[in-house]
């Protein structure tokens, strides 16, 4: 009888160390493929730049192999369980890193009918990091930009953005990269907040530095990075206005704007009621939610919707309200926020949000609570975390040091040591 061969890949970014793989297994019998989930590879690494479908063909068409089957975990051994395999082939690349585990889990499994575990030496020269690296620098394009935090949203139980005000803001959102547990951990996308990009300009927060010039910072965001991006929107202006602002954003591969029910003169949210601010109608802000809606192009394109109840003291009632209304309004997301020290009125929203119709994803910016870790925030339902002016705050305190330190000394030395050298800087970014 014919043995099965068992190969788990991802196949996003195909190379002859992956034929290889296939040839090997293909001389031992039927090769069936594992292929990776979209959630699979997401629980791990980025999200794959092809979907399940488009990689699926792909493989299917690959000499040798003769079944593709999902494979819906990092874990092997449901499949193998299922499929009770002869042979699993896999690159002897994993018997170190993050993989050991996973490995040695497809080696007891296997032992439970005789399987056997072959190895072939893994194709050097050849690193699905460095490929990744390469796609990275051609850029992406304005539709599949746009249309990555929708899958995010489909495979990530949380999806996690920071603020960025600048190019280089943007190039740390879309590069940094730290490793836990052996898995890397990365932001998902970047924030276009109002407050740091009317700060760093040197304006207040209150709509006075308007769409054309927010679309300057925009840009210098597109131009170094790939990754989804929400535009802070503030109120949208009045709905006749805003909708122009939805075909802007959505013809430059922005995925989301999050608009906020207020009206009037805004101002930055975390004042609270320390200043004289008001909130739209329900009736009032579903309007402009509606006509946004009917004025983008494309089904990717997301218009979320702010509740402010929170900050202006209305109470969560008002806020789930408002919720109801702006979804029926065709809201495709809600973000709550809030001012108090603590996330409690906000986990106490999200509580009474788990209960409601029709949901949208919610989404929550942990300024002030920023006590709350982001498992508490997934746990309560929170889809989208959004650190809004964290990269701004931190440069400003740093900068302010360094020019009062040259002042004091009538010297830049005794600030050297708090900077960047200049072989770093003008390294920074490579030409
Ligand atoms: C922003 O980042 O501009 C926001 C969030 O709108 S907040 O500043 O908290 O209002
Ligand atoms: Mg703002």
């Amino acid at each position: 009888m014919n043995k099965t061969v068992y190969v788990a890949m991802s196949a996003d970014l195909l190379h002859p160390g992956h034929l290889n793989i296939i040839a090997e297994a293909r001389e031992l019998g039927e090769v069936v493929v594992g292929l990776l989930t979209d959630e699979a590879i997401a629980s791990y690494k980025r999200l794959p730049y092809l979907t399940y479908e488009q990689r699926k063909v792909v493989i299917e068409n690959i000499v040798g192999v003769s079944r593709v089957i999902p494979q819906e975990t990092l874990d092997y051994v449901p499949n193998l369980q299922a499929l009770r395999p002869d042979y699993v082939v896999h690159g002897d690349d994993w018997k170190t890193g993050v993989q050991r585990e996973t490995r040695a889990r497809v080696l007891a499994a296997l032992r439970e009918w005789d399987g056997q575990l072959v190895e072939p030496e893994y194709t050097s020269g050849l690193s699905s990091t460095r490929l990744n690296q390469a796609v990275q620098e051609v850029g992406t394009t304005p539709q599949i930009r746009l249309r990555r935090l929708r899958r995010l949203l489909a495979v990530r139980p949380l999806v996690r953005l920071i603020e960025a005000h600048s190019g280089l803001s943007g190039l740390i959102a879309e590069n940094l990269s730290v490793e836990q547990d052996g898995v890397p951990k990365t932001f998902d996308g970047v924030w276009g907040s109002s407050l740091t990009d009317s700060t760093a300009r040197g304006k207040p927060d209150i709509e006075c530095v308007d769409l054309t010039s927010r679309l300057h910072t925009l840009n210098d965001i597109l131009e170094v990075t790939t990754k989804p991006i929400i535009y802070d929107g503030d109120t949208g202006g009045i709905p006749e206005h805003f909708v122009f602002m939805v075909r802007t954003l959505e013809r430059l591969g922005v995925s989301a704007v999050i608009v906020e029910d207020k009206v009037g003169l805004k101002r930055n949210s975390l004042f609270g009621t320390d200043v004289e601010q008001s909130q739209d109608s329900i009736q009032g802000f579903s309007r402009k939610l509606s006509m946004g809606k009917q004025a983008q192009v494309t089904d990717d394109f997301m218009i979320i919707a702010r509740i402010e109840s929170l900050i202006l003291k209305k109470g969560v009632e008002d806020a789930l309200e408002r919720a109801r209304g702006y979804i029926d309004a065709g809201a495709d997301g809600v973000m709550i926020h809030s001012k108090e020290p603590n996330p409690k009125e906000i986990l106490d929203f999200c509580d009474r949000y788990g209960g409601l119709e029709g949901r949208v994803p919610l989404v929550a910016v942990p300024s002030s609570y920023s006590q709350v870790r982001e498992k508490e925030l997934k746990d309560a339902g929170v889809r989208i975390v959004i650190y809004a002016n964290h990269l701004l705050r931190a440069a400003y305190p740093a900068m302010m040091r360094v020019a009062e330190l040259i002042l004091r000394h009538g010297r830049a030395r005794e600030a050297d040591d708090l900077c960047l050298s200049v072989k770093e800087i003008i390294r920074l970014i490579p030409a």
